[in-house]
Order: C-alpha cells, then sequence, then structure tokens
C-alpha cells in the first residue's frame, strides 16, 4: 500500500473522532496486582479461547468505519468484536461509543474479554501542554510527570485507556517534521525525558488510578530517516543503534513502560515492523521487556510496500515471527494468522506467546474489573482549573530565549503605551497546541494577542496586524477533512496580497512603541508528513521581519514552531529572540508572562540550533576528526557559511546570568567505581533564575573514537541573585560505558576522560579524570 493510501486512511479515521462529549475514567487498582496471579489467570483465559479470538486480540480495530479494513477482512470492525473480541480499539475520542463497544465486547462476546481504546495523548487531551520538543527544552523531568499524569488523567477521565506516547525518536535533523513530538537529539536527556513521561502516563504501576497504558514510539530509528523526508529508509549503524538510537528506548522499558509502538521505516534494509533483531533480540532477550508490540498503524500491510513481504500472508508471517504483538488497524493478521496456523507456517504456542502479554496488560490495567468510564465525573476533571495552572507553569521552562542584546526583554509594562502585535500566528488558537494537541479534545486556547492584551491591561493600546498567510507549497496529506480544518491552513495569497499585508504591518508598527512578531509555522508545517528541505521563515514572514526592522522600532521575535528555523539574519538584527514552540492551551498567558517579566524563561536547547539546511544533519556529539575542533579552521568547512551551530545544543539566556566554578572531579578510579564531580553555580544577575546546570564528558582514547563530547548529567536550580550552590553528580557504570564496534559489546575502558560544567555543550569551565583496570 503507497504512503498516500496510508495517509488518506488515517485521515479518514478522524473524520468522526474528535468532536463529541466526554465521559469520565475507570476506576483502577489502587495496588500492583501479583504477577503471580496475573499469569495464571492470563493464561487460564486463553486456555478457553479459539484460534480467532486469540487473533482478535492480536488486532487494534479503526474505531470508525475503514472501507478498506472491511475489504481486506470482510467483515465490519463491530461485526469482528462482536464475534470474536478485539484486543483494542483506535481513533474515538467520544466515551458514550467507547462505552457502548466495550458493552459489545464485555457483554456480547463469548468470554468478556474487555477492549483496550487508545489514542495519541500525546501531550494533553483536554489541557494542552506545550509540545514534547518544549518539554525536553525544560530540563525539568519532573514537570514533564506532572504534565504528563495530568493528560492521562483526563484521558482515563474521558475513557481512553493507552496513550501512543511517549515518543522518544531522537532527531538530529530538524528536516524530519516530527522533532517536534520528541525530545531532540540527545540520548542522555531524551532517556531522562522517556522515564519521566512513562512515569507521569503510567503512575507507579499499570493500572494506577487516573492513568493510562503508555507506548513508547517509534521503534526504532526513525528519526534518522535519510534527508529527514518522512517515512524513508534509516541506515544506522549498530553502534549509533545502541549508543544513540536505543537509550530513550531502553529507559522507558526500565521505568515499565507497558507498550511498544513499531516504527514504520526500513531500518538498515529490514522494516522495523518485521524486523527480528529489535522487537525480539533487543527488546525481548536483551531487555527483557514484558508488555507487548504494536504496529504504527497499517505498518504490518506496508510490509509489502518496502518490498520485504510478498503480499499479504507473508506479511502477517513476517511480522508476527519478528515479535510483533498486535497489528494496528490494516487488519492482516485478522485475516491471515489463522491461514498460517493452519499451514503449519506458524503454531499455537507462538500465537497464545503473543496473546499472553496483551491478556495479563489488561489484567494489570484492572479492565476486567472496572470496562466501562464513569460518565459523572469527566467534566470536573478536565476543567480542573490545577490543570491550568500546571501548562502555564511549564511555558517559562519550555521557552527558550536565544537573544536578548541589551536586555530588550523584559518589557515594563509601565512605560510603553504601545504594542504592535504582527505575524499570522499572533492570533491563532490551533496552531499554539500543535498537530496532536489541537487532535484530541483541546479545551480553549489563549492566543498570544489576547495573552498580551490581558496581561498589559487597557492603559496599554495594543494594535494587531496578521501580516501574510501560512500555507505549504506542498498540502499536507491531513489537509482537507474535518480533522485538519481544526488544524487550519491559511488561505494562500498573491504575491501581491502579502506584500499589501507586509505594508499594513509596518504602518502599524511605526505608530507604536515597539513590534512583537510571532512567526514560525502552523500545525500542519510540523509533525507527521510535515518534512522541510529548507528551514526558512516561509510565506513572505522573511520580508515581514526586515521591513519591520526596517522601522527602526524595537523588535521582539517570538517564534511559533516545530523545529530550528532558519533565523540567521534574525540572529544578527533582531534583538530579542524568543524560541515559544508551541506552547499549549495557555501559550498567551505563558508567553505574556515571560515578555513582561512575571516569569523568567530558562528553556535550554534540546538540538543544536542550525544556520542552514545545508549543514544538516547537524549534532553536538559528533568525533573529533583530523582537524580537530579546536583547529582554526574548523568552524569554516564549508566555503560559504560556518559549520558550526548558530545556538549549541543546551543554549538558552534568561532574565539573570549564571557563573559556574569550583569544578572538583575524584581524579582516578577503577573501573566499577564511581567519579564524583561538584561545581559551584552563582546566580550572577539581578533576577532570581533558574540555571540547568550540565555535565559533559570526553573519553580520549580507547577501542572507538569517542564524541567531543557527551551530556551526562543535568540539573536544573533556582537562585536568587547573588546565591551559590554547589550540585553534585555521580560518573559510575551507565554514565562511563559505551557499546564499542570493536568489541561488539558494551565497555567502560581505562584512560583518561575529559569534564566540563556549564550552562551549555560549549562549557569551558574544565576537569579530568583517569578510569585504571
Ligand atoms: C503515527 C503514530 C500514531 C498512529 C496512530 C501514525 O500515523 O505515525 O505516531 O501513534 O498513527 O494514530
Amino acid at each position: 500500500m503507497g504512503t498516500r493510501i496510508v495517509f488518506a486512511s488515517w485521515v479518514f479515521i478522524f473524520v468522526t473522532l474528535l468532536s463529541q462529549p466526554q465521559l469520565s475514567a475507570q476506576s483502577t487498582l489502587p495496588v500492583a496486582p501479583d504477577e503471580g496471579q496475573v499469569h495464571a489467570r492470563a493464561t487460564a483465559l486463553l486456555r478457553k479461547m479459539t484460534v480467532d479470538e486469540k487473533v482478535a486480540q492480536l488486532s487494534q480495530l479503526p474505531g470508525t468505519p475503514l472501507p478498506e479494513f472491511t475489504e481486506n477482512v470482510g467483515k465490519t470492525m463491530e461485526e469482528v468484536l462482536k464475534q470474536f473480541g478485539a484486543g483494542s480499539i483506535l481513533w474515538i475520542s467520544d466515551p458514550k461509543e467507547i462505552n457502548r463497544l466495550q458493552h459489545v465486547a464485555v457483554e456480547q462476546t463469548r468470554l468478556h474479554i474487555p477492549v483496550l481504546f487508545g489514542l495519541d495523548v500525546i501531550h494533553g487531551y483536554h489541557t494542552i501542554f506545550p509540545a514534547p520538543i518544549a518539554m525536553a527544552s525544560s530540563w525539568d523531568p519532573e514537570m514533564v510527570e506532572q504534565a504528563q499524569a495530568v493528560a492521562a488523567k483526563e484521558a482515563r477521565a474521558a475513557g481512553i485507556d493507552w496513550t501512543f506516547a511517549p515518543m522518544v525518536d531522537i532527531a538530529r535533523d530538524p528536516r524530519w517534521g516530527r522533532m517536534v513530538e520528541g525530545a531532540g537529539e540527545d540520548p542522555f536527556l531524551g532517556a531522562a525525558m522517556a522515564r519521566a513521561q512513562v512515569l507521569g502516563f503510567q503512575g507507579q504501576h499499570l493500572g494506577a488510578p487516573d492513568h493510562v497504558l503508555a507506548s513508547v514510539k517509534h521503534f526504532a530509528g526513525y528519526g534518522a530517516a535519510d534527508g529527514g523526508r518522512d517515512y524513508d529508509s534509516s541506515y544506522i549503524p549498530e553502534e549509533q543503534m545502541w549508543n544513540t538510537y536505543l537509550p530513550p528506548f531502553k529507559a522507558a522499558v526500565d521505568a515499565g513502560v507497558g507498550s511498544v509502538m513499531s516504527a514504520y521505516m526500513d531500518l538498515n534494509d529490514v522494516p522495523a515492523s518485521g524486523n527480528h533483531w529489535l522487537l525480539t533480540d533487543v527488546l525481548r532477550d536483551t531487555w527483557h521487556f514484558r508488555g507487548f508490540v504494536v504496529s504504527d498503524a497499517f505498518a504490518v500491510k506496508s510490509l509489502v510496500t518496502h518490498g520485504y513481504a510478498r503480499d499479504l500472508q507473508d506479511a502477517a508471517y513476517k511480522a508476527f515471527t519478528a515479535g510483533l504483538n498486535m497489528d494496528m488497524a490494516s487488519g492482516t493478521y485478522l485475516k491471515y494468522l489463522p491461514l498460517e496456523l493452519q499451514q503449519k507456517k506458524i503454531t499455537m504456542r507462538q500465537i497464545d506467546e503473543a496473546v499472553l502479554p496483551i491478556l495479563e496488560t489488561k489484567i494489570r490495567m484492572g479492565l476486567f474489573e472496572h470496562p466501562y468510564s464513569d460518565e459523572t465525573n469527566t467534566d470536573k476533571v478536565l476543567d480542573d482549573p490545577e490543570h491550568q495552572r500546571l501548562a502555564r507553569r511549564a511555558i517559562p521552562r519550555s521557552v527558550v530565549l536565544l537573544r536578548n542584546q541589551n536586555a530588550l526583554l523584559p518589557l515594563d509594562k509601565k512605560t510603553i503605551r504601545s504594542i504592535a502585535v504582527i505575524g499570522p500566528l499572533a492570533d491563532d488558537q490551533n496552531d499554539l497546541l500543535s498537530m496532536w494537541g489541537a487532535l484530541v479534545k483541546p479545551g480553549p486556547t489563549v492566543t498570544i494577542l489576547q495573552g498580551i492584551q490581558e496581561k498589559v491591561g487597557p492603559s496599554v493600546h495594543v494594535a494587531f496586524a496578521h501580516g501574510p498567510n501560512l500555507s505549504r507549497t506542498i498540502p499536507s496529506p491531513f489537509e482537507g477533512i474535518p480533522m485538519t480544518a481544526a488544524l487550519k491552513e491559511q488561505p494562500a495569497q498573491t504575491d501581491q496580497e502579502a506584500q499589501q499585508s507586509i505594508a499594513d504591518a509596518v504602518t502599524l508598527v511605526r505608530q507604536s512603541d515597539i513590534a512583537i512578531l510571532v512567526l514560525g509555522e502552523i500545525d500542519l508545517m510540523s509533525g507527521e508528513a510535515a518534512s522541510r528541505a529548507s528551514l526558512k521563515l516561509s510565506n513572505h514572514q522573511e520580508d515581514l521581519l526586515e521591513a519591520v526592522s526596517a522601522t527602526g522600532k524595537p523588535v521582539v521575535l517570538v517564534l511559533v514552531n516545530g523545529r530550528p528555523l532558519n533565523i540567521s539574519w534574525a540572529a544578527e538584527h533582531v534583538p530579542a529572540i524568543l524560541e515559544a514552540w508551541y506552547p499549549g492551551s495557555q501559550g498567551g498567558n505563558g508567553i505574556a508572562d515571560v515578555l513582561f517579566g512575571d516569569a523568567n524563561p530558562s528553556g535550554h536547547l534540546p538540538v543544536s540550533w542550525p544556520r542552514a539546511s545545508g549543514q544538516l544533519p547537524l549534532y553536538y556529539n559528533h568525533n573529533l576528526t583530523q582537524s580537530p575542533e579546536t583547529a582554526p579552521d574548523f568552524k569554516s568547512r564549508y566555503w560559504d557559511i560556518l559549520s558550526t551551530p548558530l545556538y549549541p545544543f543546551g543554549y538558552g539566556l534568561g532574565y539573570t546570568t549564571f557563573s559556574f566554578d569550583h569544578l572538583q572531579v575524584t581524579p582516578e578510579a577503577r573501573i566499577g567505581g564511581k567519579i564524583d564531580v561538584s561545581a559551584d553555580v552563582t546566580n550572577t544577575g539581578k533576577d532570581t533564575g533558574d540555571a540547568v546546570v550540565q555535565l559533559y564528558i570526553h573519553q580520549r582514547a580507547g577501542s572507538a573514537s569517542r564524541p567531543v563530547r557527551q551530556l551526562k548529567g543535568f540539573e536544573r536550580v533556582t537562585l536568587e541573585p547573588g546565591a551559590t550552590r554547589t550540585v553534585h553528580f555521580t560518573l559510575g557504570k551507565d554514565e562511563l560505558q559505551f557499546w564499542s564496534p570493536a568489541e561488539k559489546k558494551w565497555v567502560v575502558e581505562p584512560e583518561q576522560f575529559d569534564v566540563w560544567v556549564g550552562g551549555d555543550s560549549s562549557a569551558a569551565l574544565h576537569a579530568s579524570f583517569r578510569l585504571t583496570n
């Protein structure tokens, strides 16, 4: 099946999903059930099941009519459900419909096995938090855990038991639109975010009250798509898999994630959804994962598209024997696994092994005891003002102040009389939510214009000009259906119309004390199927920026987008630049808090910020080369632009400054021992603020070349002006080991190491230590 067909089906499914009333959550189990009992109960149930009932548990059914599914299976989803039950149903958000279907499963099927209802609750359900890349910019796992606990609570209150998150794909290339859904380029930060999100979604154990089952995705290597083109093949050497791409997945598994979603793309010529090495050798045999694997949507069927399976039956065989438990939406397992069994290509034992973790998960989740949602509680949960408060508090922590020349920010509302708020993203609600945020069940959203108006009050004149419209040159496959009508492209304009909108904006700026420009990408420009070849500000936004700057008025640029953009001109000419990412429901309030100094921005980049797309992929933890980092020509490996990032990984300014000193490091330790690292961080400015103290190491020699720097610790600390805190880190086996391509295993080597501590990946405060045998 072609990619376009996959999109079309996917998009079609959402047509009826998203505008219906909510119910409240199932009760759940306050303590984790005994694992022995879980296993015994699942095994007893399994013994009673027919082949078709078992295969139905291995299937996730599309929750809305999908002709392609019906055609493939020869039955509608509901007919399958009534006859055999189902492992799961996805893409339904209406709790009444969820309950209705659950009644069918529990009351009308022979064995009364409840269904898991799944949806993409990625960074909020009703209260939308900043997008995942923004949450990663907070370097604040505790806050991220809290946010996902709120998302889980709201989703569960609406009858959803399973979220397809966290997305933990390492992304080193912002041409890839899905960078917005993950934690950026670094495995250590990515692992911390993965762990926090799993704990937030699932709570202390599967089935914890007000929590949901999480699904870490997309296993694995999706972020390395060739050319940043979504769904394209990834070629990742084994050492890069282990050292860079797999650690966040491992962290999620160690945190107890209950399910894993396999990726769409080819990994080293073996599609991830049919890749035995990934799904069995790594996940089950090496990491001892005991949950279940679900495919990405239609990915089993796509094994044929890849040219990996010869037909759909072969696709079912290859995915199943690779270790994929549940087929998302394609119906391929339903149709072909019984046939495979009949033809003795697979055994009943294999089927039982695949079904067991699904049944065990349902038991752990408490679904057999509490299959239905409680409608009386839903609104109370969704409307909890504490959720909005947390979402607003998350914004200053996740926005990144990139430039603040002559301390233009924070603005003083007592001295400013008039403000021109300019730009196609300044007064839009859905575009602050990002794609998934707009696709679930978002509550009201505060736009940036509204947030500014509210903040400065009636005594300051706030005027607005939209500027040029934002639309994609090549339309999104998600465009043109009710779901994307909510996401909303802005109508395409002629050059003349765009130039007129710029002239109008300039007129307004001339009449104002200051201009706040809100530029970037509408939600359809970042996310799935939203790759870009150029990172430039699209649709005349650069012209707008330059024209407004030419007025000589002070300009603040607020970026709303899902990936670093080419802002090389702005970085030299615009005094203040704030990366807001997609800030969510409270976006306008949170950004206004930051612009007017009620909150101090403290996010730090989870990605290296390129100067131009020609540099990609770009990442800080690259290896040393013949021309080392310190050589005079290092920065000019291209003759047309510098080869270094515009802003380094870990970078972020605030309204105060910090100094780092007194770095102390255990000078020598035996392998197996610990290295203690400590450093002082001092607030050297005039405002209270949060520093994100970062620890990087470098192994000087070994069985393989090692990256110039690798993040191995971080801590967010709040300091009053003048205050100093000593921050402690410990480096043990987990931080010092790497997977050696020479040794083909994890090693800790007796070598000399460098250590740096500071506020970003270019930190200068340095020491070293030695590991010995
Ligand atoms: C996406 C997944 C998502 C799934 C279900 C796919 O197109 O790649 O990330 O979880 O759809 O909506």
